[in-house]
């Protein structure tokens, strides 16, 4: 009598059930905004997270451009590639590795450890490393050890505690490596930071870490300040958590992918069975209760049981209903310019083109006009491609004076990253305590690739625990019924 009671309760619940949910497909659905690194992630993690999940999860992505990859971009100048956005990566960017190494992409050792440094101030050169230009190995290590006591008398001591510094930090960032076994499931930024021992470093600038940690005046102005303009654009007054994680990005055995970075995120979305909607921008995201309907601007409505935005939301009109509420941020802009011509040595007071360096970083001064310009390629002692940075678009008339030769431009307008302020305040991981979620969240730690990817992890661990925790843990062998169970036991 009982098991009969209990087997039309069942069927009764399971017909409502299917009634309430005619509309929307059978499977669950979830839709990622985004196809850059950290959607692409997201969509990689969930298929290694829950490959054989009962029922099986459908992923759909939406992108508004026609390419993938985001930030991670290239450029052609003169018929050859060039990343116009994310270059570089550091050697314990463990999920770029494996990234790399599943999708079959080449590594390739990044040109910026041996280039030539100088360092501007908009009348003369402060500083500047002697130049590497000789194929043979030897001379390469006599060079580079040369620029490395150049270094040491400019700098002396600090130099070893800048390094101590990031290598602290870069280790404490490892522990997002361990074993999920081990590794908490984070609902936010802040506790994840904290767990890893690097929530303090977002409350105070990086000026106050390194003046704290012994660093010289001399080099916090020059040195390290070269180095966060050229990775963020801004001055020293970072965070010191993003100060840290730009200065590893200027240390030895960088990478990227050989062919372009955004390879990866190409390889991950072919590899994680995705319906990838390209070209379509999501203009509002509906929360119907228990399922999401998200409109595209192609007029196209989709419905899916969890969103995950994978984008910043700063400067983007997605109309989310109801309303959700994070802090607001401003993006930080970064001008990319590349020009294949030659550099114009009067410019810098100097007579010859082979005087200036390889990579020209500045200090921080607002009548500078760029951050930074570098030499991509040689083609010949005439000839070259060069990248630079700046916070504003820079015009033809001051094109023309820093360069003698100008055959090809090409402009890049990137709301690149975060405007960094310490203290950060972060936005939640979970939007709406249901099922919207946000990766970017974490770019106010951070702006990365592989922070992206870091984040896009814990998210999908997020994701299975909230949502499908429920389906994995109870297995049910009833496709449809794994609801059901929590309700059957409550009868
Ligand atoms: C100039 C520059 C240099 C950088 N250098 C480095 C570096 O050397 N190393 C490094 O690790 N990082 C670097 N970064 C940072 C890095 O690019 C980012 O942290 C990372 O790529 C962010 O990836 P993401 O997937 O989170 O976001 P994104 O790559 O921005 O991806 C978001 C995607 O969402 C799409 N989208 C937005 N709105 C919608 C919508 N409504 N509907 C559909 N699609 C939408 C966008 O078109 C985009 O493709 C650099 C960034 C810039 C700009
Ligand atoms: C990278 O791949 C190796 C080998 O498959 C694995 O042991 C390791 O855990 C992976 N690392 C990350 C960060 O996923
Ligand atoms: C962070 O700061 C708090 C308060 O100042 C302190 O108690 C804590 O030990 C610090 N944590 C780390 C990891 O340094
Ligand atoms: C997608 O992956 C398959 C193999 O899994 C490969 O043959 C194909 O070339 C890939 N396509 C793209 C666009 O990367
Ligand atoms: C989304 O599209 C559906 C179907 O066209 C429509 O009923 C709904 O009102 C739209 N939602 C928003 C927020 O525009
Ligand atoms: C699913 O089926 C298998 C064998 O068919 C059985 O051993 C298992 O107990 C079932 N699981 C549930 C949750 O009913």
């Amino acid at each position: 009598m009982a098991i009969i009671l209990t087997l039309f309760t069942f069927l009764a619940i399971s017909q409502t059930l299917y009634s309430s949910h005619a509309a929307s497909p059978p499977a669950p659905t979830v839709c990622i905004i985004g196809s850059g690194i950290g959607g692409s992630s997201a969509a990689h993690f969930l298929r290694h997270y829950s490959p054989n999940s009962a029922p099986p999860i459908k992923i759909r992505m939406f992108e508004r451009n026609d390419v993938v990859g985001g930030r991670m971009a290239t450029v052609n100048v003169a018929g050859e590639t060039f990343e116009a956005g994310a270059s570089i990566l550091h050697p314990k960017n463990y999920h770029a590795r494996n990234y790399t190494k599943l999708l079959d992409l080449e590594f390739r050792t990044s040109l910026s450890d041996s280039l030539s440094l100088g360092i501007w101030d908009g009348k003369k050169f402060v500083f500047k490393t002697l130049e590497i230009d000789s194929n043979i190995p030897f001379v390469d290590k006599v060079v580079s050890l040369a620029n490395s006591v150049l270094l040491f008398f400019r700098y002396g001591l600090s130099l070893f505690r800048m390094g101590s510094f990031v290598e602290k930090t870069v280790d404490r960032f490892l522990k997002y490596y361990d074993e999920p076994a081990s590794r908490p499931i984070f609902e936010t930024v802040d506790e994840m930071l904290k767990w890893g021992g690097l929530y303090n470093l977002t409350t105070r600038t990086l000026q106050d870490e390194l003046v704290d940690a012994g660093l010289s005046p001399l080099l916090i102005k020059e040195l390290v300040t070269v180095i966060t303009r050229i990775n963020y654009g801004q001055s020293v007054y970072i965070s010191g958590l993003a100060g840290a994680v730009s200065l590893a990005g200027s240390g030895g055995g960088l990478w990227s992918v050989k062919g372009g970075n955004w390879q990866m995120a190409a390889g991950l979305i072919n590899q994680s069975d995705v319906s990838l909607h390209l070209h379509e921008e999501i203009e509002s995201v509906a929360n119907l209760g228990d399922y999401y309907e998200l409109n595209s601007t192609k007029g196209n409505s989709y419905t899916c049981e969890v969103a995950v935005v994978a984008t910043p939301l700063d400067e983007l009109n997605i109309q989310f209903i109801p309303p959700i509420s994070i802090p607001k941020r401003k993006l930080q802009h970064t001008h990319a310019t590349f020009v294949r011509g030659l550099l114009n040595p009067a410019y810098f007071g100097l007579n010859a083109v082979t005087d200036i360096p390889e990579l020209v970083g500045t200090v921080e001064d607002p009548d500078l006009p760029f951050t930074c310009i570098s030499v991509l390629k040689k083609h010949d002692e005439k000839d070259a491609t060069y990248k630079m940075f700046s916070r504003q678009s820079l015009s033809d008339a001051l094109l023309d004076s820093v360069f003698s030769v100008r055959k090809e431009t090409i402009r890049i307008n990137w709301g690149a990253y975060p405007h960094y302020d310490a203290p950060e305040v972060f936005a939640p991981f979970i939007l709406d305590n249901r099922h919207l979620y946000y990766i970017n969240a974490f770019e106010n730690a951070a702006s990365t690739m592989e922070t992206s990817a870091v984040a896009a992890e814990n998210i999908v661990r997020l994701i299975l625990s909230r949502y499908f925790g429920k389906i994995t843990l109870h297995s049910s062998n009833l496709s449809a019924g794994s609801h059901i169970e929590g309700s059957h036991i409550d009868l």
